[in-house]
């Protein structure tokens, strides 16, 4: 097993881009598994499958064959052979994939991949259930979170920077509900892992966070 790191936690608490700098930090991998959950999400929304159909999206799930590679150190995510990391960034899939990951028969597809991945190599893996269902042996586990408000802003400002029009008690309303999705749905619901140190990035930036997580990292292993 490669050495990982789990980083778990809700919409919008800046998992990606923190799990990204301290997985360059290392030398790790950096894989997130939020956008494999958004390509499925966008294969099923572009069949016209109703995210909350559960037999349908059970049956369906499968033509969806996930894959990553890297390239420049940037994590590519491959649906049934096409780069489809420009199109799984937006509200839309995130709601879809939202909806739809809570459906067994999708996280049973993409349980494998993540494990491989976590077995080959030294990762950094973000995303709800890492710590608790899919690295329960992870070296590492952090739960990362911050207030609503905060996410609700960062995510805001996030489009602002480029230069997509966002509307701020939207972006709010869809954080909450997805939160609310998340952490009641049955199977592998987004909750600390018992051995998971937390992490409220509320008050702190980007550098304070990265920091703060190496130094748990280098107490641990
Ligand atoms: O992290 P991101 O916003 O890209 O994830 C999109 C959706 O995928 C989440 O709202 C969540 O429902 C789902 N997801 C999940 N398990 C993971 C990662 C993401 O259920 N490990």
């Amino acid at each position: 097993m490669g050495c990982n790191i789990a980083i778990d936690g809700p919409a919008g608490a800046g998992k990606s881009t923190i799990a990204k700098r301290v997985a360059k930090e290392l030398s790790f991998i950096y894989v997130d598994t939020g956008a494999m959950y958004r390509a499925v999400a966008l294969y099923l929304q572009k069949k016209g499958i109703d995210g909350t159909d559960s037999q349908a999206v059970a049956d369906h799930c499968q033509e969806a064959e996930v894959s990553i590679r890297y390239e420049d150190g940037e994590q590519l995510v491959i649906l049934n052979g096409e780069n489809v990391n420009a199109c799984i960034r937006t509200e839309e899939v995130g709601n879809m994939a939202s909806k739809t990951s809570a459906n067994p028969a999708v996280r049973a597809h993409l349980l494998n991949l993540q494990r491989n991945l976590a077995e080959k190599n030294n990762v950094v893996m973000d995303g709800r259930d890492i710590g608790t269902i899919v690295l329960p042996d992870a070296q590492v586990k952090i739960f990362l979170t911050a207030s609503v408000e905060t996410r609700a802003n960062r995510r805001y400002e996030e489009y602002l920077a480029k230069g997509e029009k966002a509307d701020l008690e939207d972006i709010k309303k869809d954080i909450e509900i997805r939160d609310h999705q998340d952490m009641t749905r049955e199977i592998s619901p987004l909750r600390q892992a018992e051995d998971a140190v937390l992490v409220d990035s509320s008050n702190m930036n980007i550098e304070e966070v990265v920091a703060a997580i190496l130094g748990i990292y280098r107490d641990k292993v």
